[in-house]
Formats: C-alpha cells, sequence, structure tokens
C-alpha cells in the first residue's frame, strides 16, 4: 500500500538523518536518503551524492542529474515516476569513492529501500551499484544487458554512471541506446509477474534537447572509472 511504503521510506530517511555508523557523515550539510516514487516500477541507484546532493538534499541534481532527466525523458518518464537512490547516503569527501566499509555500513538502508518500493527493474548508474547485483563484473562489457531474476520477479539492468558518460561523450551513444531498452526490460518483467514472458518493444517518445556539457563548479563524481 501506497502509504505503507511511504512511511517505511520516511522511517528509513530519518534514520539515515542520524545516522554515524561510518565517517561519511561528517562534514556534510545534509543526508540524501533518495526521492522519487514509492511505487516505482523503476529505482535507480548511483554511487553516492555530490556537491549539489550534499547542498539540497536530494540525488542527482547537478550536472549528472540533468543528463538523467535527459535520460529519463527520452523515453517518456520523468523522475515523479521513478525512485532514485544512491549506495551510500552522505557525501563521500571531494567526491572520492565510497569504501567498502562505508558502502556495508549504509547497505541495510538500500536494503530496506528496495524491500518497501519492491521495484519490477533495479537499474544501476555506474560501477558501485553494479558491483551489488554483478560482483567481478566490468560495467564496459555488462551496461545494458539486463539480467532477469525469476525467484525475485525483477531485473537488473547495468547502465554507466550518467557522469561517466558527460566526461566521455563516446559512451552516450551507449548510455541512450541502453536506456531505449530499459521500458522493453519492464515489460519482459511485468510479463514474468503476469506469468508468461512475451516479447515487447517499448516505444520512445520524442527526445527532448541533451542538456549542455558545460563544466560544473565543483566537478561532480570525477572518479568512476
Ligand atoms: N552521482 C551519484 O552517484 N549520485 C548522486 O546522487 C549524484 C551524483
Amino acid at each position: 500500500m501506497l502509504q505503507d511504503r511511504t512511511a517505511v521510506l520516511a522511517a528509513i530517511a530519518e534514520e539515515v538523518r542520524g545516522c554515524t555508523a561510518c565517517r561519511l557523515y561528517q562534514g556534510t550539510n545534509n543526508p540524501v536518503p533518495g526521492a522519487g516514487n514509492p511505487q516505482a516500477d523503476i529505482m535507480f541507484i548511483g554511487e553516492g551524492p555530490g556537491f549539489h546532493e550534499d547542498r539540497l538534499g536530494l540525488p542527482f541534481v547537478g550536472r549528472s542529474g540533468d543528463y538523467l532527466n535527459y535520460l529519463l525523458n527520452l523515453i517518456g518518464l520523468n523522475r515523479d515516476e521513478v525512485f532514485i537512490g544512491n549506495v551510500v547516503k552522505h557525501r563521500p569527501p571531494e567526491n572520492r569513492d565510497p569504501s567498502p566499509d562505508e558502502i556495508i555500513a549504509c547497505k541495510g538502508f538500500l536494503d530496506r529501500q528496495i524491500e518497501a518500493i519492491d521495484p519490477l527493474v533495479i537499474a544501476t548508474l555506474g560501477r558501485f551499484s553494479m558491483a551489488r547485483y554483478f560482483p567481478d563484473a566490468r560495467i564496459s562489457s555488462i551496461h545494458g544487458q539486463p539480467r532477469y531474476d525469476a525467484e525475485a520477479q525483477r531485473a537488473y539492468y547495468p547502465f554507466f554512471h550518467p557522469a561517466a558518460a558527460l566526461r566521455n561523450p563516446g559512451l552516450r551513444k551507449d548510455m541512450e541506446a541502453d536506456f531505449r531498452r530499459l521500458l522493453d526490460v519492464l515489460a519482459k518483467v511485468k510479463a514474468m509477474r503476469a506469468g508468461d514472458a512475451p516479447e515487447v518493444q517499448a516505444e520512445a517518445k520524442t527526445p527532448p534537447s541533451p542538456p549542455d556539457d558545460k563544466p560544473e563548479e565543483p566537478p561532480q563524481q570525477l572518479k568512476l572509472f
């Protein structure tokens, strides 16, 4: 039920606000528990908050967020229809990579968010969230290749991190092609949950203009690859 999910997510966010389980909370302005639709079919999981996210307490609100919005719009979705979370909920200093102990300290929050939302597709953004579902895989080899989990009745779908695609325009073609298949992946999971598995072609809507590629101050998430 929507009210239950909303209440569970609010309770998790409250716990994140008071969390001192690892060092990351020190020196931050705001935790970034995650945001979006508690009934989302698609849940995106990024790495961790950057400068702008720390300022606002919301995920993906800097340049990476502009690009994520662009990608969502490309397939006729907007942020209100999905849920966006991160592997760690406080900003790593200087946007460094989160360390294994920090990821473990934060894992329970993400696990509980996933349990509350029960998304049909978990879309990973970058290698840290990918590693939860595809340990030892290389993102350059497996991006855009969904794994369907019959037991969980869910798909895991790995994407490059939006910041990587912004930094390396050569990745954008793949990133956008991977995104264009997201609704197909979702349709297949819906069919799986309904007890059959027809081939479904998702229809992409009119693409919006891409965000401009101007540098952002200070730069976000520069060490993803
Ligand atoms: N990069 C991430 O991985 N997460 C955010 O919330 C913002 C940028």
